[in-house]
């Protein structure tokens, strides 16, 4: 539809109309019951709905449709939405799993395949992906981010709108993304769900709007400001954030989507006396639809009234909804996309094995003493101990509304068919929480004692993670850890996978005991199958931990990212930046993981000492693998800037990628480094080059001891002052 018939349905808009379509609602459309006064499909047809979410499959979506098309005065078709995170009916590992993967190709090509899936079931948008960065495991959502790093968080952001808009031949494949939470929810306080956030501005421009400018440069249709405040400004009413930098500086011409009743909790958050002021302040701020609070329905009619708001601002949501509506086809195809049989991963075999390979390379094997892993043929009983064995639920995380958990493959499945050779047998041992299980410990101690090494899965339940499971001891209950102590105490070899949705802060005692661990955040579909292939040496482990697993809570937060201080850590020094009772560091931190190849690095380069602004400088190292699998290296560049107008990170993720190296094989990896990359913001947040000399480390974890490193000064030619010539 052209922007003059947009303008005409405009002009033919009764008020109830336009706030209609400033309108989403959570519903079913397919009636099975009585009708209720506010019954949706009433509110449809009285155009007073411009989108439904939480809706999918033919008979739903064929019906809502017909209903706004024949049943409305201007027959403007719905838009469909649905939070599809980590895949739609074949669920893909949780984001902070896949981000372990640092595998853009991987990031992008899921992204497509739930597009493709949603598509087909009549989905048209969304709220995905998901950009906030994190740096606390008691958040519960920490699992749906792409972890610890802003730069990480912002190639994730790229690849997974690319994915979902533009990547699948057909239009009508493509998944319009919403990204959220605009901006910081990963930074609440204590890691509280819905708590305050007050941070710097420094902290705002560093590390928790990149990836959504990211997102807002890779195209994506629209963007959700978080439920929280910054610094007492309540993001849904933020005109700063919202207005003049997404919309002014950014050039962000997307729709602005509400979180689920934020505008209607202004009121609550203490920033909105009623709903009519709750409605100005949102609209003002630059939100064009009102996810489920209905303050536009019933406040704006009041506040045009009162002259609070204009019709021209109205009339602009408007425009940018139908517009988007527009872009996504539905005027000329109001069911595009939708197919009657339901695709999934029992249909689309491509999309299962991809899920599969997408699990394997989202595992992180943290610890492998004396190579237990992969399994010697020696091992020939094998004990499967563990409330997250068994459990196929669990391995879908977080947000996957459409996914059949009937189809995944849970961990004694995946181990079973890696390892035909082998008697497995299966103790559940505890549940995942409650009170500890004796009889079931004491069962799990006889069968570790019957076998040659026990697999012992530990996890949470998918209840405990995602929005509203925040944990102040993010850690296994007290159940698991007694079956943990029995099991360890038999003294045989315990490879303990770890099924969880964000870093566990374990006691010393469990990451002592297991001679293995596998860090397994959940994996979706094939999570079972992946472990399977990594236990039976099938497939050689790559993930590197995205996020920071720390020793203790009160380190939190704890990250490779920390500032320099005045007092830099000494551990000779006791009057340097320390803990009395914990180390510095994380336990596993940012890039850690290990591979059943060893590599090992020559000394890096660069192809010139000096830059100016706008230059670029390759920089390049030698990688081996001196090991006798055929493995996947991933390698990371970093920089420090050890002199600046303020305080910079001791080390700043600047690229990443991987390279497959048979035994005995070297590659020499190069980098691209821009000089602009070495911009920080100044006291006014705008990007500063300074001249002046540039740590680069190259490695394979962001620990110094797995770093080259190589330096490079910036020179820029001097300010040319016309007036003075
Ligand atoms: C969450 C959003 C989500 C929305 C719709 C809210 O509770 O914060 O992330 O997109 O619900 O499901």
């Amino acid at each position: 539809m052209n922007t003059d018939k947009i303008e005409h349905l405009i002009s033919q808009m009764t008020l109830t109309e336009k706030l209609g379509q400033m309108s989403m609602l959570a519903a079913s459309l397919v009636v099975t019951g009585p009708v209720s006064p506010r019954d949706p499909v009433m509110l449809v047809r009285e155009g007073r709905v411009g989108g439904i979410l939480n809706t999918w499959g033919y008979d739903e979506i064929r019906e809502a449709q017909r209903v706004a098309l024949e049943e409305t005065r201007l027959k403007i078709p719905l838009y469909f939405s649905v939070d599809v995170l980590h895949g739609h009916r074949t669920i893909y590992p949780i984001p902070l799993a896949e981000a372990c993967a640092f595998d853009r190709d991987l990031w992008l090509r899921t992204a497509a395949e739930a597009a493709d899936e949603a598509t087909r079931d009549g989905i048209h948008m969304t709220f995905a992906p998901m950009l906030d960065v994190c740096r606390d495991p008691r958040w519960g959502r920490i699992c749906e981010c792409a972890g610890e790093d802003a730069y990480v968080n912002a190639e994730y952001a790229r690849a997974k709108v690319t994915g979902f808009q533009n990547t699948n031949d057909h239009p009508h494949r493509r998944l319009a993304g919403v990204a959220k939470h605009f901006v910081a929810y990963g930074a609440v306080t204590a890691g509280r769900d819905y708590a305050e956030v007050d941070i710097s501005r420094r902290a705002l421009h560093e590390v928790y709007l990149p990836p959504f400018k990211a997102a807002v440069e890779a195209g994506v249709a629209g963007i959700m400001p978080s439920f929280t405040d910054i610094a007492g400004i309540a993001m849904s009413a933020h005109r700063g954030l919202l207005h003049d930098l997404l919309r002014v500086k950014w050039g962000f011409i997307g729709v602005i989507v509400s979180d689920y009743n934020a505008i209607g909790e202004l009121i609550p958050h203490g920033v909105a006396q009623d709903i009519v002021e709750a409605a100005v302040l949102a609209l003002k701020a630059g939100i064009d639809i009102d996810m489920m609070s209905g303050a536009y329905e019933q406040g704006l009619p009041i506040a045009l009234e009162r002259g609070l708001v204009t019709m021209q601002e109205i009339d602009t949501a408007v425009r940018r909804i139908l517009q988007m509506k527009s872009a996504m086809g539905l005027f000329e195809y109001p069911l595009r996309g939708l197919q009657q049989e339901i695709p999934g991963p029992d249909t689309i075999p491509a999309h299962r094995a991809s899920a599969r390979d997408a699990a394997r390379r989202s595992l992180v094997l943290i610890k492998n003493e004396d190579g237990l892993l992969p399994l010697s043929n020696d091992v020939r009983r094998i004990a499967v101990i563990g409330p997250l064995a068994d459990a196929q639920s669990e391995m879908m995380g977080p947000w996957c509304m459409a996914g059949d958990e009937q189809q995944a493959i849970s961990i004694l499945q995946g181990l079973r068919e890696s390892l035909r050779a082998q008697d497995i047998a299966h103790v559940p041992g505890a549940n995942i929480d409650g009170p500890a299980d004796l009889a079931g410990i004491a069962s799990a101690v006889a069968a570790a004692q019957a076998s040659d090494m026990v697999v012992l899965c530990l996890g949470e339940n998918r209840q405990h993670t995602g929005e509203a499971a925040s944990r102040t001891l993010p850690r296994p209950f007290n159940c698991q850890m007694e079956l943990a102590k029995a099991v360890f105490e038999t003294g045989k070899p315990v490879l303990l996978v770890l099924a969880t949705s964000r870093p566990w802060i374990l006691p010393d005692w469990m990451a002592a005991g297991p001679r293995a661990i596998l860090i397994a955040l959940f994996g979706g579909t094939e999570a079972g199958r992946a472990i399977g292939d990594v236990v039976a040496g099938d497939y050689n482990p790559t993930g590197r931990l995205c996020i920071s697993w720390p020793y203790r809570t009160g380190q939190i937060p704890v990250h490779y990212g920390m500032r320099s201080t005045g007092r830099p850590h000494d551990p000779n020094n006791g009057f340097s930046t320390s803990f009395l009772d914990a180390p510095i560091g994380p336990r596993w931190g940012f890039g850690d993981g290990l591979s059943y190849s060893q590599f090992e690095l020559g000394e890096a380069q660069v192809s010139k000492p000096v830059i100016s602004a706008e230059e670029t400088v390759d920089v390049s190292i030698e990688i081996a693998n001196t090991g006798a699998h055929s493995g996947e290296a991933t390698i990371f560049m970093f920089t420090h800037d050890p002199v600046a107008l303020a305080t910079r990170p001791l080390l700043e993720l600047k690229d990443f990628r991987k390279a497959v190296l048979a035994p005995g094989q070297r590659t020499l990896a190069t980098f691209q480094l821009n000089a602009n990359q070495f911009r920080y913001p100044d006291f006014n947040m705008e990007p500063r080059l300074d001249n002046g000399r540039i740590n680069i480390f190259i490695g394979t974890s962001a620990r110094r001891i797995d770093q080259k490193c190589v330096t490079i000064d910036v020179l820029q030619p001097p300010v040319v002052n016309d007036d003075a010539a």
